[in-house]
């Protein structure tokens, strides 16, 4: 991983482009500073213009950074076109490639806090590559005074802002760091596939129906959680993968129906070993991209489920000892979960037990004489751990039960008919009885890690192409209707 810190800064380190398409190279604008007193072109977008009359200020803006540019009385280009002509008619967000020379700024005029702050690009001649109709919004500042339904539906303009260029460059780097951290660690990317088949994750799936086998439905995964304890019976021993999630649940702060998992699974481990490699993960990740940040506690405290529920009356506690201090990072484990819960009706009217988490989880290694007696079920539980910060639960694993038995037990205890276990997961239970190892993992919910770590209040802030709180793309203007055609080739009709 190469060393650096986020934001324009972590910039410095992209490589220049080799451009050679005009007659002088493009200079991306974070490099002027290394030509003071040369001719260079940049290309991007007019920030800002002020027309003083004689004279016309510009901030020019591109991936890297902002300028400021001049142009002089009476500039013309080769073939005699005044700059002063192009550049009185240019406006916001036109796109331009403009020559100049790089003057370094008298003592008074330089701004020590900006960016470029001590040089100025004394412009000889512009072009517009692309003109631009005036923005909806203003992108100079960070755009939290905006209604957010406009953001997002130009959210393609939204995303010039600085802000949320950091935002989503920054998580560029934190997958780049977490892609090589879990690599150096011996694990595999591996991908699975988004058209499956319902899982039972506690939440309501989306389903695409099937045209080749009409009345049939695939299910968009709530996590790659079978697939992933599939290649664990398949012995690759150590997964992980950036995931996309789907979960048709009501959309909040921190929830959206789409969203990424950092997903890991391992084999032959026990609940230390899978803490561990995460623990040292998020150490690492804010060691190298955040380092103006302040983990709390290390290593990271542990509370059991029991502990939080009676001192913080919630099972991801926010224990910053300063809930001021914005750099502040405190994680926690939550450990020893209930792994049943008691459900006083189902659908069916049925008193019984649900899963608190996940019903793949083993249980603590004690427990499972319990198990699978079905004894005690209320006091079994689970090997199961969440991680929080800042009071948001930004991840979540166990160990699972490697042997059919144990899995048939808990659905069993859950009220399964042996048929519906057939049915549903037949596949895990053949799986398990196939030669699976012992296996744990745990999954990140990035978007919740980022929000956290950019200090963003919202994780719409860092995904982006979010959808509102209905769960509305607005730029796309999505979900939307579909053709009576698309509709009858399903063989799905409508009732009104
Ligand atoms: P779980 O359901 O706890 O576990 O999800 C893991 C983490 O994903 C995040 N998360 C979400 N983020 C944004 N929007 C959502 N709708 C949303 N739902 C969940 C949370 C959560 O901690 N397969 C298991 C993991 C495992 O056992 O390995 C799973 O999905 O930060």
């Amino acid at each position: 991983m190469r060393g650096g810190r986020i934001g324009y800064i972590l910039l410095a380190q992209m490589p220049t482009p080799q451009e050679t398409t005009g007659a002088i190279a493009r200079t991306y604008i974070k490099d002027l500073k290394d030509h003071i007193g040369q001719e260079v072109q940049i290309k991007g977008w007019v920030d800002v213009r002020r027309d003083q009359g004689k004279m016309i200020f510009f901030d020019f803006r591109d991936v890297s950074g902002k300028v400021q540019g001049v142009i002089l009385p009476n500039t013309k280009n080769a073939s005699g076109v005044s700059a002063h002509e192009v550049g009185s008619k240019v406006r916001s967000e036109w796109v331009v490639a403009v020559k100049g020379k790089v003057n370094q700024r008298p003592e008074r005029a330089i701004q020590k806090d900006k960016q470029n702050g001590n040089i100025e690009l004394e412009i000889l001649e512009m072009t517009v590559l692309n003109e631009a109709e005036t923005p909806p919004f203003d992108i100079s500042g960070d755009g939290k005074e905006i209604g957010e339904d406009v953001r997002l539906k130009y959210r393609y303009i939204d995303l010039r802002r600085e802000r949320m260029q950091k935002n989503v460059i920054n998580r560029h780097k934190a997958l780049q760091y977490i892609s090589q951290f879990y690599t150096g660690e011996g694990f595999f990317e591996i991908e699975t596939p988004n058209m499956t088949k319902s899982t039972p994750e506690g939440s309501r799936d989306f389903i695409v129906p099937s045209r080749l086998d009409q009345g049939k439905f695939y299910a968009l995964p709530q996590s790659p959680q079978q697939y992933k304890q599939l290649l664990m019976a398949s012995g690759f021993e150590r997964y992980f993968q950036i995931a996309r999630c789907f979960r048709d649940e009501d959309t909040r702060g921190d929830r959206q129906p789409e969203f990424t998992q950092v997903d890991i699974e391992m084999s032959f481990v026990v609940q230390e070993d899978v803490m561990a490699v995460n623990e040292k993960l998020l150490i690492g990740l804010v060691k190298e991209l955040y380092p103006e940040k302040k983990i709390q506690q290390l290593p990271f405290p542990r509370f059991s489920y029991k502990e939080v529920m009676e001192k913080y009356g919630n099972d991801k506690p926010d224990i910053r000892t300063d809930k001021n201090d914005p750099s502040l990072l405190a994680f926690c484990w939550v450990i020893d979960f209930p792994f049943f819960e008691k459900i006083d009706s189902d659908s069916s009217g049925q008193a019984g037990w649900t899963f608190t988490h996940n019903p793949f989880s083993a249980t603590k290694p004690e427990f499972i004489p319990d198990l699978l007696a079905k004894k005690n079920i209320g006091d079994i539980m689970a090997a199961q751990y969440d991680i929080v910060l800042n009071g948001y639960e930004i991840g979540g694993g166990g160990i699972r039960n490697h042997t059919p038995e144990a899995l048939k037990k808990v659905f069993e205890i859950m009220g399964y008919a042996t048929e519906r276990i057939e049915k549903n997961f037949g596949h895990m239970l053949k799986a398990l009885a196939s030669g699976t190892p012992p296996h744990g993992g745990l999954a990140f919910g990035f978007d919740r890690l980022m929000m956290l770590l950019q200090n963003e209040p919202n994780i719409r802030e860092v995904i982006p192409f979010a959808k509102t709180g209905e769960g509305k793309d607005l730029m796309m203007d999505s979900p939307s209707e579909v053709s009576l055609d698309q509709l009858r080739e399903l063989g799905i009709k409508l009732s009104k």
